[in-house]
């Protein structure tokens, strides 16, 4: 059954093209007068006369017990009992909670994107986080997802870092900042070493075995440190995720032919650059020195997941500083025909993580704070609890801001956190059990005003889930669950329940199990464990 909000807002919307003989936007929204309030009308000369129109023609009579207009053209709907015990009880009996499957596409979510041999950072843990709840939403809705982690694993740097290994230096997934550090030291101080690293380079892009070998080590084992990284946050990727840049290699030299064959590039300063319309740089495809970048590998990756993966949707979760590189690499590709029109490309941006003070986040002694440390002190702070927090922060913020990072915040107990929605479920949880209840029935009977307001608020998660699924952001299904965790304290505290008369008790029960139902379906999709004793 079509979630509510959708039912009636496309009535409306059939009222007011009816009337207006144009296409409205009915503009519904929750309201207090009434259940809900269509704005659509407010604003126009005739807004009155519009709303009286649309109430005269929209059918609603199945569904709302009033429906009347007030001010400048709102109009008012409130939603019979009948209908609001049948909507419900749908809901409840449906093992999806009334969220429909879609159309199925295949998307491709590029997340989480470390670099090899060196620490995750914490846009790292951003993209992480908000790329796996993005895979999880996706897939709900019935689409099938394919998760591709662009690990940084190839570039000159990995010159340097296997001569470093090869004079015996190892890297050890427990502190992976130790090994980087200690190569770039050497190749600053030692001219020597520098020369070695670059002859590297050349040995490591000739495929030389030796060198492969030792890169190989490398990257395995950043992957070990990567892998522990995402079990500790209990996302979703796994070691076949991994798509290193390093896999598009072979395919470097067919996106520049191809570009040239296009005529999409030009040389600049020995370089070759796509100059698109509406961006104010140029897109550097091949170097100067005849080495490819991170432009380069990006044009691969599209064509990849285009032609072979076949995927129609391409969701890349990076960080908002990279927008202009994404948006240029979009353009190129669509203009090469790689991109076309039937598949999407979009950047999931986020903004940075500051601290506390309002600065980027960094540790006391300024150096850019360790993820590890983060995960560290939210263990100790809270364990698990602590790490659901963590993520329920970066996804309840709106992403494209910069979010501030605190851990007092963050685990408090009230407010929009994560523990005080799970310290919701909980306590509707401990009603089943303080009486002993192990049979629910969908039976519905809503009277009391607050039982009304969970109602309507569950109602909406349907709606909810499947405009995330598009959007992507996630803070309106955290406001959401938020909404839904505050109706049911609310409804709690007015309306007794496991000491009403039936049959008002059954329907209070009925009602608590689907808060219970709705909390945990929307905390898994944000990637949050929903416990039932805390
Ligand atoms: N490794 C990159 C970084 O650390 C992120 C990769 C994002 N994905 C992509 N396809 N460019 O900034």
């Amino acid at each position: 059954m079509a979630d509510i909000g959708k039912v009636l807002r496309d009535r409306l919307a059939a009222a007011f093209e009816t009337v207006t003989g144009s296409t409205v936007d009915p503009a519904l929204r929750r309201s207090r007068f009434g259940d809900f309030q269509a704005d659509g009308a407010v604003g126009r000369p005739d807004g009155r006369a519009v709303a009286a129109a649309v109430v005269a023609t929209v059918e609603l009579d199945d569904l709302c017990s009033d429906v009347s207009v007030a001010g400048p053209g709102f109009v008012n709907l409130t939603l019979s009992e009948r209908a609001l015990a049948d909507r419900l009880a749908a809901a409840a009996a449906d093992p999806r909670l009334g969220v429909s499957t879609v159309e199925p596409e295949t998307v491709v979510v590029d997340y989480s994107g470390p670099n090899a041999a060196k620490e995750m950072h914490v846009g790292h843990l951003r993209s992480t986080v908000i790329g796996d709840a993005a895979v999880r939403v996706l897939e709900h809705l019935g689409h099938a997802v394919i998760r591709q982690n662009h690990l940084g694993d190839w570039g000159t740097n990995f010159g340097m870092l296997v001569e470093h290994q090869a004079g015996g230096a190892e890297l050890d997934p427990a502190d992976m900042s130790a090994f980087y550090a200690a190569a770039r030291r050497r190749f600053e101080a030692d001219p020597d070493f520098q020369e070695r690293s670059r002859r590297r380079v050349v040995r490591l892009q000739a495929g030389d075995p030796d060198t492969i070998a030792q890169w190989r080590t490398i990257v395995s084992t950043s992957q070990v440190y990567l892998l522990s990284v995402y079990d500790r946050l209990g996302v979703r990727l796994r070691e076949s995720d991994f798509a290193g840049e390093s896999r598009y290699n072979a395919a470097l030299d067919g996106v520049v032919d191809d570009l040239l064959a296009k005529g999409l590039l030009r040389e600049s300063d020995g370089a070759l650059c796509a100059f698109l319309d509406g961006f104010n740089a140029p897109l550097i495809v091949r170097k100067r020195d005849g080495g490819y970048g991170y432009a380069a590998t990006d044009l691969a990756a599209v064509r990849y997941r285009v032609d072979v993966l076949k995927a129609t949707r391409l969701l890349y979760v990076v960080g908002a500083p990279q927008r202009q590189h994404l948006e240029m690499v979009f353009a190129l590709a669509r203009a090469a025909g790689w991109l076309p029109a039937s598949v999407r490309a979009e950047h999931i941006a986020f903004g940075s993580v500051l601290g506390t003070d309002g600065k980027m986040l960094r540790s006391r002694l300024g150096a850019a704070i360790k993820l590890t440390e983060l995960l560290d002190e939210a263990d100790t702070r809270a364990g698990a609890i602590g790490i659901d927090a963590l993520k329920y922060a970066d996804l309840s913020s709106d992403r494209v801001k910069d979010y501030t990072f605190d851990f007092d915040r963050m685990l408090a107990t009230t407010g929009d956190t994560g523990p005080y929605l799970q310290y919701a479920h909980v306590r509707v949880c401990s009603i089943f059990r303080r009486g002993d209840v192990d049979a629910v029935g969908n039976d519905f009977a809503i009277t009391h005003p607050a039982e009304r307001a969970l109602a309507l608020e569950l109602l909406e998660f349907p709606g909810v889930v499947a405009r995330v699924g598009e959007t992507l952001e996630f803070h309106k299904l955290t406001t959401h669950l938020h909404a839904v965790a505050v109706s049911f304290s609310a409804f709690f505290e007015q309306c007794r329940v496991l000491e009403a008369p039936e049959p008002v008790r059954a329907s209070r029960l009925a009602l608590c199990a689907l808060t219970a139902r709705t909390l945990r379906a929307g905390l898994d999709l944000l990637g949050m464990a929903a416990p039932s004793k805390m």
